[in-house]
C-alpha cells in the first residue's frame, strides 16, 4: 500500500486575468469549446467555508484554523454574481447550481436565488435553479430557500449510521439533524431530492444497502459517487475508490435493478430503477444513480462551467489555472463585453481531465497544484 501523502499548499492557485477578444463574440446561446461541447451548467461558489471537515474535502489538518479563506473583500456581491450570471444564461446556460463550501453559511443566500430566480433561459423559461448542501442549516432555511424561488436541493450525506457519519464529516455532527433537515425540503416542496453519497472503501461502503434501503419509495434520488482525486489535500488513493460497478453489483444482490436511459445529455450519473418481480421498473420505488467519474469518464459531454466565490471562471473540475472575471467587472466592462470574454474563455477549452486520468496506471499520481473543490464547489 502506497504512504498516504497530503501536501500543505494554499489551494488558490495561479489564475489569469480575463481579457476582451480583439472581435467581440455576441451571446447566441450556441457556444462551443475546442471538443464541440455546449455551455449548459453554471456551478457557482458562494462561500469557500463550510461547518464539515470531510476528509475527501476539507480535510481538518490543512483546513485549520489558521487556513486563509478567503476575506469578504474578496468575495463577489450578489449583484455582480448575477450580473455574471445573466452572460452565462445568454450564452445557453439552462441550469445553475449554488454550492461552497456549504452554501447556506454564506449570510442571505436568499437573495441571490431571488435575483437569479428572475433570470430567463435564451428560450425564455425560467431556469433550473439548486443548490448543493449537507444539509445541515435546511431544517431552518428550507422554507425561506423556497419562497427565494429555489426550485430543488442535493443533500450530502455519506451514511445513515450516527458513529459513520460523525466520522465522516468529522466535526462530531449528528446524522439525526441533517435527517431532518431533508424532511423539512421535503415539505417544502424542494424536489425532486436527491442525496449524493461518496463512497470510500473501508470507511462507508456497508452503509451502502442501509442508505439504499432508506430512500427506496421516498421520492428522493440517492446517488453513489466514486471517491475522487479531487484538489491536492485529501490524499487520494485509488485502493479506497469503490466503482461503481461494485456498488450496482452490491445492492442488485438485494434490490434488483434495471438501468434506465440517460434524462439529460451530459448528465453525471448514470441511473438505475428499482425492479418490480417482472423485471420492469418499480417507478414507486424510484431510482438510484452512479456518479463514475474515476472508472468511467464523463468528460465526452462536459457542459459545466464553475464560478469561485471571488469571480474566477474554471473550465473542469481538476483545473489547475482559473479565469479571472473580477477584475473586467470591477471596471465597468459592459453586458457585451463580460458575453465577450466568457465566449472566448470557452472557444478555447479543451479540458477532460478523468478522461485522461483513466488512461493512467491506477497508481500514477496525478499531482500538481489543483484547485480545492470546497473553493470552487462540486
Ligand atoms: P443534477 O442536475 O441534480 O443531476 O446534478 P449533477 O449530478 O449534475 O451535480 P452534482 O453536483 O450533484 O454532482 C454530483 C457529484 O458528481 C459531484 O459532487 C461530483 O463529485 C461529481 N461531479 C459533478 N460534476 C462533475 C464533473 O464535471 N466532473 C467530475 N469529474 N465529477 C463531477
Ligand atoms: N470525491 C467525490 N466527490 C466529492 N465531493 C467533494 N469532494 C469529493 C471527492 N473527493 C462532492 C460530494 C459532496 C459535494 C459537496 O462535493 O458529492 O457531496
Ligand atoms: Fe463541506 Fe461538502 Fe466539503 Fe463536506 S463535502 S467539507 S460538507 S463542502
Ligand atoms: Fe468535466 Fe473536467 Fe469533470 Fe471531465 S473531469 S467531466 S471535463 S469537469
Amino acid at each position: 500500500m502506497s504512504e498516504r501523502v497530503i501536501p500543505l499548499v494554499d489551494q488558490r492557485i495561479a489564475s489569469r486575468p480575463a481579457t476582451l477578444p480583439s472581435v467581440p463574440i455576441a451571446a447566441t446561446g450556441l457556444l462551443g469549446d475546442q471538443l464541440g461541447r455546449p455551455l449548459r451548467d453554471l456551478r457557482i461558489s458562494v462561500t469557500d467555508r463550510c461547518n464539515f471537515r470531510c476528509s475527501y474535502c476539507m480535510p481538518k489538518e490543512v483546513f485549520d484554523k489558521d487556513y486563509p479563506y478567503l476575506p469578504h473583500s474578496a468575495l463577489l456581491s450578489f449583484e455582480e454574481i448575477t450580473r455574471l450570471a445573466r452572460q452565462f444564461v445568454a450564452h445557453g446556460v439552462q441550469k445553475i447550481r449554488l454550492t461552497g463550501g456549504e452554501p447556506l453559511l454564506r449570510k442571505n443566500v436568499e437573495i441571490l436565488i431571488e435575483q437569479l430566480a428572475a433570470l430567463r433561459t435564451v428560450e425564455g423559461k425560467p431556469l433550473d435553479i439548486t443548490l448543493t448542501t449537507n444539509g445541515s442549516l435546511l431544517e431552518r432555511k428550507a422554507a425561506l430557500l423556497k419562497a427565494a424561488g429555489l426550485q430543488r436541493v442535493t443533500v450530502s450525506l455519506d451514511g445513515l449510521d450516527d458513529t459513520v457519519f460523525r466520522a465522516m464529516n468529522d466535526v462530531d455532527y449528528p446524522v439525526a439533524d441533517v435527517l431532518r433537515g431533508i424532511e423539512a425540503a421535503q415539505a417544502a416542496g424542494l424536489g425532486p431530492i436527491k442525496v449524493n453519497m461518496v463512497v470510500k472503501r473501508g470507511t462507508n461502503d456497508h452503509e451502502i444497502l442501509p442508505m439504499a434501503r432508506h430512500f427506496k419509495g421516498t421520492g428522493i434520488v440517492l446517488r453513489f459517487i466514486e471517491y475522487m482525486d479531487v484538489g491536492a489535500t485529501n490524499g487520494w488513493r485509488m485502493d479506497e475508490v469503490m466503482p461503481s460497478a461494485d456498488v450496482v453489483k452490491h445492492l442488485h444482490s438485494e434490490l434488483p435493478l434495471v438501468q434506465l436511459a440517460p434524462s439529460a445529455p451530459g448528465e453525471t450519473a448514470e441511473r438505475w430503477g428499482y425492479a418490480d418481480a417482472h423485471g420492469q421498473h418499480d417507478v414507486a420505488a424510484g431510482e438510484i444513480g452512479v456518479i463514475s467519474s474515476v472508472t468511467q469518464a464523463f468528460c465526452r459531454d462536459c457542459n459545466r462551467a464553475r464560478l469561485s466565490t471571488e469571480g474566477k471562471l474554471y473550465l473542469c473540475l481538476f483545473a489547475n489555472e482559473g479565469h479571472d472575471l473580477k477584475p473586467l467587472v470591477r471596471a465597468n466592462a459592459t453586458d457585451e463585453q463580460l458575453a465577450s470574454a466568457i465566449a472566448a474563455i470557452w472557444h478555447r477549452r479543451s479540458d477532460r481531465y478523468s478522461e485522461l486520468r483513466a488512461s493512467l496506471p491506477p497508481d500514477a499520481s496525478t499531482g500538481g497544484r489543483r484547485v480545492e473543490m470546497s473553493y470552487i464547489g462540486g
